[in-house]
């Protein structure tokens, strides 16, 4: 821990700037170490707490006294969010939430995630990765090179999502187009055209959901829609949070996973040993998926607010400090990961904070982590001469961060 709130040193400011620089969005890894030379938890300024540390940031993420951002905060920091139709929704989803309302929101839909339910998809996902596979070598066929993103890393969760939440089959990529016009605002008020152009998403996406729910109201089905609509009319949920947490099931998902598919397949194809061990090996593929989710995790940053003055990771954190946890540097934390630089799917006691801890742990883990050991050994083995047509392009964002477009050749 650098000493208390002083202004932190150059270096420290200069590295955690370079992060929002388009060359520091295209690899941050080496201002990741930069940060962590000056200490696990750092102060950029009074007020601004960075952790990079997997302890610190482990302690932090399970500190009910630290509170997300929430409708009360923006209110305090961004006056006029409220008129950003992407942002309201965000604010009124669980991500958004601190207890009581975020209690009260995980619990309306939690049961539908959990591990054995989710174990129950097996099968259904493993027939929708086959279509997608049947597709891209049709693709291959008739126009190679192929987008390994486009055509299969991002359609899979999409298409498994919205089976869930019951979105019709033929709407899912225009969905899936929404959904990431929206999910630009979660990077701040910074962009006005972004934020235009996602609120915008956002209505259509709006009037579309209301005619979901009205039709599921006189039609009730076993999806998440239908369980949504009976949470709102009987109280629990009200319009606004139904609407959120449509939005972020949607969106918390699909890209996520995409870049956890994307980074696994990009690292597969880097080493044929591993693409041989995804194909043959029983029970590689989850130690692999846990390894990519470590070295290469689709969620770089999470942040945390005092709400009150506390003592926190050996220094008082006065009240109103925002605590910026780079879960991405945790994860290669030499102090908790032996030579953290270095992919292997063989690591023991690999317990990456790549979906976070405490009581907002990710709610789709089991379901990404499925996804992702059904998908990578398929695509191997239905395509043993799949090979990169030219390298992976990173897109150009910092806390949502993976694979753009991967062109590669089927060779089916
Ligand atoms: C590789 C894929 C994924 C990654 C890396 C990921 C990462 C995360 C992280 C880091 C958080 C915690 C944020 C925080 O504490 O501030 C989170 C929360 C959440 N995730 Fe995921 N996620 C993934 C996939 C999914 C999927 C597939 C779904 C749902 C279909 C999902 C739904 C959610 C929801 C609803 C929350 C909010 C939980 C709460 O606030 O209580 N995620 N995710």
């Amino acid at each position: 821990m650098s000493k208390h709130p002083t202004t932190g040193p150059p270096s420290v400011r200069d590295a955690f700037a370079a992060l929002g620089t388009p060359r520091g969005r295209q690899d941050p890894y080496p201002l990741y170490e930069q940060i962590r030379a000056h200490g696990s938890a750092v102060w950029l300024k009074p007020g601004r707490l960075v952790v990079v540390g997997y302890e610190d940031c482990a302690k932090a993420l399970r500190d009910n006294r630290l509170h997300v951002q929430d409708a009360r905060s923006y209110d305090a920091t961004s006056p006029g969010w409220r008129a950003h139709s992407s942002l309201r929704a965000f604010t009124s989803s669980m991500l958004y939430s601190n207890p009581p309302d975020h209690t009260r929101l995980r619990t309306v839909v939690n049961f539908a995630f959990t591990p054995p339910k989710i174990h129950r998809l097996h099968s259904v996902i493993e027939e929708m990765t086959d279509r997608l596979l049947d597709r891209m070598a049709a693709l291959d066929a008739v126009d190679s090179p192929v987008d390994l993103i486009g055509e299969f890393a991002s359609r899979l969760p999409v298409a498994v999502i919205s089976t869930m939440i019951g979105f019709p089959e033929a709407d899912q990529v225009w969905f899936r187009d929404m959904a990431s016009a929206v999910a630009v605002s979660t990077d701040g008020l910074g962009d006005t055209a972004a934020l235009e152009q996602a609120d915008t998403a956002m209505d259509e996406m709006s009037s579309y959901f209301a005619e979901l729910v009205a039709h599921r109201r006189k039609a009730p089905r076993d999806d998440l829609i239908t369980l949504l609509t009976a949470s709102h009319d009987n109280e629990r949920l009200a319009h606004d949070e139904l609407m959120g947490t449509l939005m972020v099931l949607l969106t918390a998902g699909f890209e996520t996973t995409s870049f956890l598919i994307g980074h696994g397949a990009m690292l597969a194809l880097d080493r044929p040993d591993l693409a041989e061990r995804l194909r043959g090996e029983e029970d590689f593929a989850r130690r692999y998926v846990e390894e990519i989710l470590r070295y290469e995790p689709p969620v770089h940053v999470t942040s945390r607010r005092a709400v009150e003055g506390i003592e926190l990771l050996g220094t008082p954190v006065p009240a109103g400090t925002r605590l910026t946890l780079i879960l991405a540097a945790a994860n290669r934390d030499p102090r908790r990961f032996a030579e953290p630089g270095r992919f292997d799917p063989d690591r023991r006691d690999n317990k990456p904070l790549s979906f976070g801890a405490g009581g907002h742990f990710c709610l789709g883990a089991p379901l990404a982590r499925l996804e992702a050991a059904i998908a990578l050994p398929r695509l191997f083995a239905r395509f043993p001469g799949l090979a990169a047509s030219s390298p992976p392009v990173y897109r150009d964002r910092w806390v949502v961060r993976g694979l753009d477009t991967f062109p590669v050749a089927v060779g089916a």
